[in-house]
């Protein structure tokens, strides 16, 4: 058998039962890897689907793949990755131990925000693997990744510093890493959320 591009994501370690077609991640990468569903296909070099543990207790949800992303087809590998490796590291958390992945999976040209319409054809994506991988916990990175799955246009003001129940899942949002490198300030305020995020993990999972 090949070996899984997710630890312990053999088909017999996916017990919980999954209500969409794809009885596990790597079923629904090779089925998603190709995706012609909106134009960002055509600039890409890599769709980049997400990795980490596909049994996590927190699902870590950016914008979008940036350059160094679409060259490597992995999530969170440039300047943004490495703060986010730092942040997860500050509170006791390896990337390998939570799931990370982005709105849309394929880059926006010159990294622009990504358009509805392709942010409508990429959520079924996104909405599979959290029925896959069911976690009890979503951190939301950023403006556009909280005001697409809250379905609201809050400010991040209103949305970070709490837990907001949606769905079967408890949201947690914070600052994107890449708006903390151009705004050390908010530094702080992200600490108190990923605090927080550690404290309800340990309560919940
Ligand atoms: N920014 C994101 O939102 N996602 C990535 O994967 C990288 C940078």
């Amino acid at each position: 058998m090949q070996p899984s591009l997710f630890d312990n994501d053999s088909p017999d370690s996916q017990q919980k039962e999954s209500p969409n077609r794809f009885r596990n991640l790597d079923v629904l990468y090779e089925n998603s890897k190709n995706c012609t569903k909106c134009t960002l296909s055509a600039t890409r070099r890599n769709f980049v689907f997400g990795e980490g543990n596909p049994q996590a207790g927190i699902v870590v949800i950016g914008e979008a793949p940036g350059a160094e992303e679409d060259m490597q087809g992995r999530p969170f590998v440039g300047r943004s990755g490495k703060l986010l490796d730092k942040i997860l590291e500050a509170i006791g958390f390896s990337r390998n131990d939570v799931f990370i992945c982005n709105i849309i999976k394929c880059r926006p040209p010159e990294n622009r925000n990504p358009h509805p319409d392709e942010i409508e054809s990429c959520m079924p994506w996104l909405t599979m693997q959290l029925e896959i991988i069911k976690p009890k916990i979503l951190l939301l990175l950023g403006r556009v990744a909280a005001n697409t799955i809250l379905d609201n246009r809050q400010s991040m003001g209103s949305l970070r510093g709490r837990i907001i129940r949606w769905n079967s899942y408890d949201v947690i949002v914070t600052y994107h890493p890449a708006a903390l490198l151009r705004n050390p300030n908010w530094k702080r305020h992200c600490w108190e959320d990923v605090k927080m995020l550690r404290h309800h993990f340990d309560k919940v999972c």
